[in-house]
């Protein structure tokens, strides 16, 4: 288990003083490492005296300890923060002069929803918008690969008292990533400005300027992460990305759900089929439907959501996402597919 995990589970641990909100959320969680056979949590404290620090220590423990394989030590230091920094009350004012933050989500992993948010960034930057994706995607950030920016560090400013995260800027798009904040072989990922509610201050706390657009690139599935993530984001709603074949399809009904949901209630702008079929550089004229035909199409037809685009599988986009130059940013015809795609979503906003 990483860091990841282990933030994940901390979720459990909620603050009875603090309505029952939990400590990741309330901002209380300073720093998170893990080796072979300990976990060590700093959790901060924003005077001396909580009375409940104590009842908050051991429950941090039997949380972790519920979990962890036998054998795994915990570890729980305590810091006093005089002001700690409540991700709550963190930057609104950054995301107000976003025109719309979109969700990019899918059912599972794998359906290319990274391809998709990226090369869709770079096509409506393309088309003149002003773009930014925060890559929220805890379980595989791939937003540096994908732009050839994994060697960027994010610098962090003062701004009137509390610290904001400045996006790398490449390809006319502002990317940040939780990626970004956890490199190979570093043990300590949690800290500074990015020590708590990592995600949401991913959106939050980032000087974005003014957006038309701001797309999210989220994490797959439907769990509770997203579900607070929907919830804390001011997120105007999402497209959902999947491929043709039907088991990916039963996935996408649950992340259709997640969204439109009563209490959730955010737009659904549509759906996008990816990997829809496969075109030989030599036949140009053929269309082989390897995973099934135009599973999106029906699914888009059942719920009554638009179908924003299918996306062939193209050997390119998959070398040009690996390669940091997104596919979109070329001439050839795969990069249309994505061009057109960033038309519709303009369109459906
Ligand atoms: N339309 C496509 N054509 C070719 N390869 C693709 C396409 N879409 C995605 N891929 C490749 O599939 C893999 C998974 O895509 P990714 O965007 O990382 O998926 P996800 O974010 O849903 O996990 C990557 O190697 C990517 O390059
Ligand atoms: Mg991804």
């Amino acid at each position: 288990m990483d860091q990841y995990g282990i933030l994940k589970l901390l979720h459990e641990v909620k603050h009875p003083g603090k309505g029952d909100r939990d400590i990741v959320e309330l901002g209380m969680v300073n720093d998170v490492s893990v080796n072979d056979k300990s976990v060590t949590v700093t959790l901060a404290f924003p005077g001396r005296k909580d009375p409940l620090a104590n009842y908050l220590e051991g429950s941090v423990r039997a949380a972790l300890y519920r979990h962890l394989p036998s054998g795994m030590n915990v570890n729980v230091k305590t810091v006093v923060k005089e002001k700690a920094v409540k991700p709550q009350e963190l930057g609104t004012e950054e995301v107000e002069k976003i025109g719309h933050i979109i969700g990019i989500a899918s059912g599972k992993g794998g359906v290319g929803k990274s391809t998709v948010a990226v090369n869709l960034a770079v096509a409506l930057a393309r088309m003149g918008y002003k773009v930014g994706l925060a890559d929220a995607d805890v379980y595989g950030p791939s937003v540096p690969t994908m732009t050839g920016t994994e060697d960027a560090a994010p610098e962090a400013v003062d701004e009137d008292g509390r610290s904001v995260i400045l996006p790398i800027e490449k390809y006319g798009v502002k990317w940040m990533s939780i990626g970004y904040f956890a490199r190979k072989g570093q043990a300590l990922i949690w800290r500074g400005p990015m020590a708590s509610s990592a995600l949401k201050q991913l959106v939050l706390q980032v000087r974005w300027g003014e957006l038309d657009f701001l797309l999210i690139d989220m994490p797959p599935g439907t769990g509770d992460i997203h579900i607070s993530l929907v919830n804390d984001i001011p997120m105007e709603g999402a497209i959902l990305v999947t491929t043709p074949q039907e088991v990916a399809l039963a996935d996408v009904e649950k992340a259709i759900d997640m969204f439109r949901n009563d209490k959730v209630d955010k737009k659904v702008f549509g759906i996008v089929e990816n990997m829809s079929w496969f075109t030989p550089e030599e036949h140009p004229e053929r269309r082989y439907y390897l995973f099934g035909k135009d599973g999106g199409l029906k699914l888009a037809g059942h719920f009554g959501i638009p179908l924003l685009g299918q996306i062939p599988i193209v050997q390119d986009i998959r070398e040009s996402g690996d390669a940091g130059e997104p596919a979109a940013l070329s001439s050839r015809p795969d990069a249309l597919a994505f061009i057109e795609l960033a038309g519709k979503l303009a369109g459906a906003v």
